[in-house]
């Protein structure tokens, strides 16, 4: 317990102290969670600077289509030009700013804002402007254009984009993240993933990254998702997920620290055999005609394709936004220090038959529904905890300096057990990194 006085009296400025005070080896400061100025600092810092996930290449597949999106605070959208390069401009007219563009998607050689009708194409410059005699001879159109987001990159669909001209390159920020990226994908035979229109929208009242802490946390489900896993018990011992109720940290269940703030838990090792995955799904409406149709139509492959009908038993964490969670794409989207929007978009692949689709719907309509909203009151609970300004700290320290339980595997990736919060330890060095650069 800390010096109630000494910390109402001289609390821990984020400024004056340095950010190096506020993330320790084993503990952040609750002023990370709390502060107007944290949260306007990361938004220039962390996503100004790093590789942000900004949309997956399926949600705009033509030739001048675009999505709208967000770059931390900043609203742009993603477009393809006629030649189908990709491109990420700011939703911000050069005018008076007005967003240009107020559609989520569309197909459009050119925006016109409309507020006075400046006119931009897709690749952001400026075509012209109503009545320009009432501009005088120093207007020019080639200086105002719409801002660019300067590099914009994707790794087989999963679109990224950074302001930071020295990041490395996409494929080195994913890093040791790439070959689970490379699982998740292939499970589409030719790696076709399509993301669905009509994403899921929940609000949080809190911080951003509380989503981020949880996305590889192993050591809530048994208890914040009790529900959820009394109910499919019911039908059983064996669902997805009871495994996290009994000595997790024992089993062959592991949470890997990726680098660069990415870090992934592996919960396939529960599972043994083809097929496994597929039998171990808590109920969903259909699922007993869907199993007689794929083993009758398709006998040599049925194994395969009921398991590709679940979820792919990884959640995946690609620092600052992106959740990969069974077959979603989870996008963290910060909308203030204590507000915080979660879009999660349902995926289908390409290269199995209709029904298996359908299937992975209903298999996704399972976890945001009924364990999301667990996860959801947590971090409200938390932002509500983190209140009480006596008490500063946040812990992360499990697992840390724990005998056996942190080993190295043959590519340098640190492995631990799955209830270890080495996912926050090492995503937090990532953002003190990234907080503490200062040539901007
Ligand atoms: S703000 Fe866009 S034209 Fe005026
Ligand atoms: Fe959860």
């Amino acid at each position: 317990m800390v010096d109630v006085l000494s910390v109402v009296t001289d609390p821990l400025d984020p400024v004056s102290e340095g950010w190096a005070a506020l993330v320790q080896e084993d503990r952040v400061h609750r002023s990370l969670y709390t502060e107007d100025r944290v949260f306007a600092e990361e938004m220039v810092k962390v996503f100004g600077q790093t590789w942000v996930y900004l949309a997956h290449e399926s949600q705009l597949p033509e030739p001048n289509s675009f999505v709208t999106g967000k770059l931390g605070l900043r609203p742009i959208i993603i477009t393809r030009d006629r030649k189908g390069t990709l491109h990420a401009v700011f939703n911000r007219c050069a005018h008076r700013a007005a967003t240009v563009c107020r559609e989520e998607t569309g197909v459009a050689k050119s925006f016109q804002c409309p507020y006075h009708g400046w006119t931009f194409r897709n690749t952001g410059e400026l075509v012209g402007a109503p009545w320009p005699g009432g501009y005088g001879d120093t207007f020019n159109k080639d200086e105002l254009g719409l801002g660019k987001v300067t590099r914009v990159a994707s790794y087989r669909g999963f679109i990224f984009g950074t302001l930071n001209e020295s990041a490395p390159s996409l494929e080195d920020f994913l890093g040791q993240a790439k070959p689970w990226l490379d699982y998740w994908i292939d499970r589409a035979p030719k790696g076709e993933v399509i993301v669905r229109a009509g994403a899921h929208r929940m609000v949080y009242r809190g911080n951003w990254k509380l989503a981020y802490d949880n996305g590889g946390d192993g050591y809530h489900p048994s208890f914040s998702h009790r529900s959820l896993l009394e109910m499919a018990s019911r039908l059983g011992d064996s669902k997805d997920m009871s495994y996290f109720g009994k000595t997790p940290d024992d089993g062959a269940m592991k949470i890997y620290s990726l680098g660069n703030g990415h870090s992934v838990i592996d919960q396939r090792p529960n599972f043994d055999g083809p097929g496994s995955i597929w039998a171990n799904q808590r109920p969903q409406p259909g699922r007993e005609h869907f199993e007689e149709l794929i083993r009758a139509r398709y006998p040599e492959d049925s194994d395969r394709l009921l398991d590709v009908s679940a979820g792919a038993q990884i959640n995946l964490s690609i620092f600052p936004n992106l959740l990969i969670i069974g077959n979603q794409i989870q996008v963290i989207e910060p909308l203030s220090v204590d507000k915080t929007q979660l879009v999660w978009n349902a995926t289908s692949i390409g290269g199995v038959p209709d029904e298996v689709n359908t299937m992975r719907m209903r298999t996704q309509e399972d976890f945001p529904a009924f364990g999301e909203p667990d996860d959801q009151a947590n971090f409200e609970e938390v932002q509500r905890g983190l209140a009480v300004t006596e008490v500063e700290w946040i812990l992360m320290n499990r697992g840390l300096n724990v005998d056996g339980w942190q080993t190295l595997d043959a590519n340098g990736v640190v492995v631990s057990a799955v209830t270890d919060e080495i996912h926050m330890r090492s995503y937090f060095e990532e953002w003190l990194r990234l907080m503490e650069w200062t040539n901007r």
